[in-house]
């Protein structure tokens, strides 16, 4: 079959990792007998430079009409200045909101192999196998009053947490499908002992359990979640949680798998169900990395695997999706590393070398 993916690089080293997942769907292309279209936009600071805006009207037009989005990242100190009219993050955020993606997975994965690379104890990471389920088009990102103000006592910010029930309950109902089709646990994430934006989303995780009386709803709050992420992750299926705090906790839960490098997640704008083609969006939970942008030393993985979810979620290829991450699992497990979880100079390799790799293993 043939698809269109627009794929936007954006800035650091978004563009290198992004070019190894096209590699990744060009030997999917070649094993499966697929065509992918690719289309080519900026997005970011790069657009600021170039266009004086971090996201053109045909470049929104592109990720709005393609099969799905490949997306690196945005960001970087060029852009930072705080006065700045605009920030490359906006064009990101605008992407999501434009294309309503908005349940955020993002699947937590141990590569048992990888444990010299862990700065946690092996013990502690035996068993963790979770997805996040993080709201990606509300709470404070969005919501209005957002903004600066001079006043007599000095400057003063405001940015709004606000959630509608309807955005609540679609993103928890994707935590609690997901959950049935896993370990049936779900853990909805909150501050409801502070926020009332957190005592609506109990309310409704609540009622929505009543739905689903075979999956096991546990509430918790953020910072708990926070510490038991690190202390017994293994206890985590599904986790839900709003915008900020999924942000957050999913930083920490890269921990897990030794480097952010390894993380995807794919931005939907429905609940996923098997033999359903849903829209969505494909990015690394990692960023720009300004540090080592250019070097070709980034960690690829987190784009392929991206792909990997793209293939399933979005455009209905479930064997294929399912190859990629074989073939991730079998180039870690012959011992290839990029810098990012290499722990000494044995099989060592350089982004693109990681992505010949896997894309050399992808077979039908
Ligand atoms: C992420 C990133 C973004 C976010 C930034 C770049 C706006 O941290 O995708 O997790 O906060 O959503
Ligand atoms: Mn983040």
């Amino acid at each position: 079959m043939d698809f269109n993916i627009a794929v936007l690089g954006g800035d650091g080293i978004g563009p290198e990792v992004t070019a190894e997942g096209v590699k990744i769907l060009q030997a999917v292309a070649g094993a499966f007998g697929h065509g992918f279209n690719l289309e080519y936009g900026d997005v970011g600071g790069i657009s600021i430079d170039r266009h004086g805006t971090p996201l053109l009207p045909e470049v929104q037009d592109l990720a709005g009409s393609a099969d799905a989005v490949l997306f690196g990242a945005v960001g970087g100190p060029k852009w930072d200045d705080p006065a700045a009219a605009t920030r490359p993050e906006d064009g990101l955020l605008q992407l999501r909101s434009h294309l309503g993606v908005f349940a955020n997975i993002r699947p937590v994965k141990v590569y048992p192999n990888l444990a010299e690379a862990n700065v946690l104890k092996p013990e502690v990471l035996a068993g963790v196998d979770m997805v996040v389920v993080r709201e990606l088009t509300g709470g404070l990102y969005y919501a209005q009053p957002k903004g600066r103000h001079e006043t007599p006592q000095g400057r003063s910010a405001v940015d709004t947490m606000r959630y509608s029930e309807g955005e609540i309950e679609r993103v928890l109902r994707v935590g609690f499908e997901l959950a049935q089709g896993r370990r049936g646990k779900l853990a909805s994430i909150d501050k409801a002992n502070v926020l009332e934006c957190s005592r609506l989303w109990r309310q409704i995780a609540t009622r929505l359990g009543q739905e689903y009386p075979e999956v096991e709803l546990e509430h918790v709050l953020v910072d708990a979640c926070a510490m038991q992420l690190i202390q017994h992750p293994a206890r985590f299926d599904v986790i839900v949680a709003e915008n900020t705090f999924g942000d957050i906790l999913t930083d920490e839960a890269a921990v897990l798998s030794a480097s952010m490098g390894l993380l995807p997640s794919a931005s939907l704008a429905g609940v996923p169900v098997a033999g359903r083609k849903i829209r969505g969006f494909y990015e690394p939970i990692h960023g720009t990395a300004p540090d080592i942008a250019g070097q070709g030393i980034a960690n690829p993985v987190a784009s392929t695997l991206s792909v990997a979810l793209m293939l399933r979620y979005s455009l209905g290829l479930t064997e294929e999706a399912a190859s990629v991450e074989r073939a991730v699992e079998q180039v870690l497990d012959a011992g290839y590393r990029t810098p990012d979880i290499a722990v000494s100079d044995y099989r060592r390799v350089s982004t693109t070398e990681m992505g010949d790799r896997i894309a050399h293993t992808i077979a039908a």
